[in-house]
């Protein structure tokens, strides 16, 4: 089977911007214990008029342009989201119409809740052997305010919106993304029942044993991928990790020794936005040329599902 390599990464947020000040007044919470708990600051949540579908489609756009790919060169185009404008179409399809990308292409969502992108990814590569064109749109976007339960303190200061987009390519000899991925099926720890589940459709969340989960999840997906690889920690140029709390990121940090040049955060920014969360960053870090062709890039997501996953990333 041959590997993908992403050639081109785009990103979009809404424009509203709301801080823990804002929160403040909405919420018996405070600007210090949202920053020292969780290192969130803002984030964007889609204002009046605006559409997440038009932020997907952007984020998308500017992959494209980024990688150089026109729209008819796309093979294949996925969605991971669990907060779609609408479930019929689905949020890859409305892509596909926005962008003109071929009709002959499979284009659907996946939800794997917060590591959605990764699977994505491994989707992608699997669909790219299997298909005559050989680049593929693999789009990570949530419209999370939409979902949030303002009577909740614990959940409610957590979560944006935004979307980040990759342009993949399949070349013959390139190395697979080497991508462990799993699952708990767990239905207590982090619930967003759909419209006909009989309870309110909001996120909730036992946050503290989801950290547990977590910090337990990074470090597995980290050693897994190397060994699946045969990589070393010094093999890797940057190391990617969801954006659901600075302090699950600086665990993991620690843990493997990274030097600060090698990770990164905006979740300050950006707040947990799901399986958009590792493709914003990817996106930001091409943008300040940290990483770019040649650079290998380990990313790891955990989140509802429960899900986690672990790729190992190259940059045409
Ligand atoms: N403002 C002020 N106080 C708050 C608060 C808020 N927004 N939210 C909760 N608190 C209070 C609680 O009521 C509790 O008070 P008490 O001790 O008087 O009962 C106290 O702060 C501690 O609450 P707790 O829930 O234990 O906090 P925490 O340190 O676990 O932090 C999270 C909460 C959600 C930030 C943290 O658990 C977390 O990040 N979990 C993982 C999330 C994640 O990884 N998700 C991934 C998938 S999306």
């Amino acid at each position: 089977m041959n590997g993908i390599k992403i050639r081109g990464t785009g990103r979009d947020v809404p424009k509203k911007l709301v801080t823990n000040r804002d929160l403040e007044k909405m919420v018996d919470t405070s600007d210090e214990w949202i920053t020292a708990r969780t290192g969130i600051q803002t984030r964007h949540h889609c204002g009046e008029g605006e559409r997440i579908s038009a932020v997907t489609a952007e984020a998308a756009h500017r992959a494209l342009e980024d990688a150089g790919v026109s729209p008819e060169e796309i093979g294949a185009c996925i969605v991971a989201t669990v907060t779609p404008e609408t479930l019929v179409p689905s949020a890859a399809c409305t892509i596909q119409r926005a962008l003109g990308l071929p009709r002959d292409i499979p284009c659907f969502d996946l939800n794997a809740a917060c590591t959605g992108f990764l699977f994505a990814l491994h989707t992608m590569e699997c669909l790219l052997n299997a298909s005559p064109r050989k680049f593929g749109l693999v789009v990570g976007a949530e419209n999370l305010s939409r979902v949030i339960n303002w009577a909740d303190r614990g959940t409610c200061i957590l979560f944006g919106d935004g979307a980040g987009a990759a342009v993949v390519e399949c070349r013959e000899g390139w190395p697979s993304v080497s991508a462990v991925l799993g699952c708990h099926g767990n239905d207590e720890l982090l619930r967003l029942p759909g419209p006909e589940a009989g309870e309110p459709s909001y996120v909730s969340m036992e946050g503290t044993r989801v950290f547990k989960f977590a910090v337990e999840a990074v470090p597995w997906c980290v050693d897994q991928v190397l060994k699946k690889t045969g990589r070393t920690v010094e093999d890797v140029d940057f190391f990617v990790f969801h954006q659901a709390n600075a302090r699950i990121i600086d665990l993991a940090v620690r843990k493997y020794h990274i030097p600060p040049e090698k990770t990164y955060k905006n979740i300050a920014e950006y707040g947990n936005t799901s399986a958009a969360s590792i493709p914003l960053v990817l996106s930001e870090l091409r943008e300040q040329g940290k990483i770019g062709p040649g650079s290998r890039v380990l990313a790891v997501g955990f989140g509802g599902g429960l899900t986690w996953g672990g790729c190992l990333i190259e940059f045409a």
